[in-house]
């Protein structure tokens, strides 16, 4: 299986868990983005539901296949995200944002009754932080925070973006990608990035994924329930 099929053969099961009616949360990325086309196709079907988008490529995305689209205006829960990742650990810890949606990504995680996690066997990890922990910060404190995240044990770098101009988020914040290779406690350093002034958000998703679906060539492994 190439890691496209994997992708889709995640996204498929994921897409199973929707029921009439239902508030979900649309993850950001390219299996996330899998998912959103599935979730079209339904919705084309008959499903009935609305959803939270995590970011305005995936809005856009959904809009286009039809699907309705929500904002907490109308909305103060949800009853399922779905959303990709890109490390999971066996205790379904995640490092998230490498397309730089964490930080809508955390908070609709937040109030959603449950997330759902999908993605290719790669992200699969036994230890969390050979992915650079993606960290948003607010641009005024950007230059700074870079040593005061060293500080912390990595090396950290403000993200570029396609263009070789500095990467903005969709909130209006830079990125900093911190390289930590090994984290070694993922608890206490979410702990440590919180009470940093400036930080908007960090990338670890902790206690969130409840379903882990990751598409294997033996099928799609389900990690959690
Ligand atoms: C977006 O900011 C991220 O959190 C994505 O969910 C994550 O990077 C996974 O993306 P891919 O499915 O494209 O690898």
């Amino acid at each position: 299986m190439t890691e496209d099929e994997q992708k889709q053969a995640a996204a498929e099961k994921s897409v199973s868990y929707i029921e009439d009616g239902m508030v979900v949360g649309l993850g950001t990325g390219s299996c996330a983005a899998k998912m959103v086309d599935l979730v079209g196709a339904r919705v084309k079907d008959g499903l009935k539901m609305t959803a939270v988008p995590t970011s305005e490529a995936t809005a856009q995305q959904a809009q286009s296949l039809g699907i309705e689209v929500v904002g907490f205006d109308r909305v103060s829960s949800l009853d399922l995200t779905i959303d990709g990742t890109d490390e999971v650990d066996p205790q379904r810890r995640l490092i998230k944002g490498g397309g730089g949606a964490h930080l809508r990504e955390k908070i609709v995680a937040s109030l959603s009754d449950r997330m759902i996690v999908i993605a290719e066997a790669k992200k699969k990890v036994t230890q969390l932080g050979a992915f650079k922990l993606p960290v948003e910060v607010i641009r005024f404190a950007a230059p700074a925070l870079l040593s005061r995240l060293e500080g912390l044990g990595c090396e950290a770098h403000l993200r570029s973006g396609s263009d070789n101009e500095l990467f903005v988020t969709d909130e209006g914040n830079y990125v900093i990608d911190c390289d930590f290779k090994v984290i070694a406690n993922p608890e206490q350093l979410a702990l440590d990035l919180s009470t940093l002034p400036g930080v908007v958000e960090h990338g670890l998703f902790i206690g969130y994924a409840d379903v882990v679906l990751i598409g294997t060539d033996a099928g799609v492994e389900i990690l959690g329930s």
